[in-house]
């Protein structure tokens, strides 16, 4: 299987006024295309800084890479993720790279519609004219089991369930065509069967999509 993504010796600290916080310590992993890879380990171990230190979301200062290589095996050849240009992270992020975070309450703005959402993301990093970023959009809710997609383009994240709101998530992590999608405890935030529902609709994405 062709590998899509290598990460090598991955280390991650926080300088805080209590002390050095060694979040990450050498974390090495390949990512075969089509592979499914979960990161197990108890809280605060450093799943989330691991998975965020390769988007670099996380807050420096007070958060640090200190070393390692991320290498991306895109479309446009090998690239270090951890050594991107802020333009190029850009590109990438919600581009190549999808992701997917446990609380969609904050990860949605909450002053901007789902459909302007969606639809903001789609015409930034594909070239579709707004009508046809609005056509995929709808096709996209319909794909995440979203019910009237039309009806939920015009909605703002309040007025959706945990669950519905987690699969417009989802649908945006995958509007672009992402060759990798990073879903950091996508589930945990919602109750027990919803949870369930949103695991098969991984699967069943992952089936389709490759
Ligand atoms: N912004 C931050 N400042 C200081 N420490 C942080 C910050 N973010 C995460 N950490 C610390 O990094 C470690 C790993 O956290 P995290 O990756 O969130 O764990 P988890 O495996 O539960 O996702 C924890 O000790 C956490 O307290
Ligand atoms: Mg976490």
């Amino acid at each position: 299987m062709a590998i899509i993504l290598e990460v090598r010796d991955l280390k991650t600290r926080f300088y805080t006024v209590d002390g050095v916080v060694h979040a990450v310590n050498g974390v090495s992993f390949d990512l075969a295309k089509g592979e499914t890879l979960a990161i197990v380990g108890e809280s605060g171990s450093g799943k989330s800084v691991s998975v965020m230190s390769l988007l670099r979301l996380i807050p420096m200062p007070p958060g640090r890479i200190e070393s390692g290589q991320a290498l991306f095996y895109g479309s446009d050849g090998p690239k270090d993720l951890l050594r991107l240009s802020q333009k190029e992270l850009r590109d990438i992020r919600g581009g190549a790279i999808g992701f997917v975070f446990q609380d969609p309450a904050t990860s949605l703005n909450p002053i901007l519609t789902v459909g302007e959402q969606i639809i903001e993301i789609i015409t930034r990093h594909l070239h579709l004219s707004r009508h046809e970023a609005r056509e995929r959009a709808l096709q996209l809710l319909a794909s995440v089991g979203i019910p009237d997609p039309e009806v939920r383009l015009g909605c703002y994240p309040f007025q959706l369930s945990g669950g519905m709101r987690q699969r417009v998530m989802i649908a945006i992590a995958i509007a672009c065509n992402p060759q990798i999608v990073i879903a950091d405890e996508p589930t945990t935030a919602l109750d027990v069967t919803v949870q369930a529902q949103i695991v098969e609709l991984f699967k069943r994405l992952r089936q389709e999509l490759g």
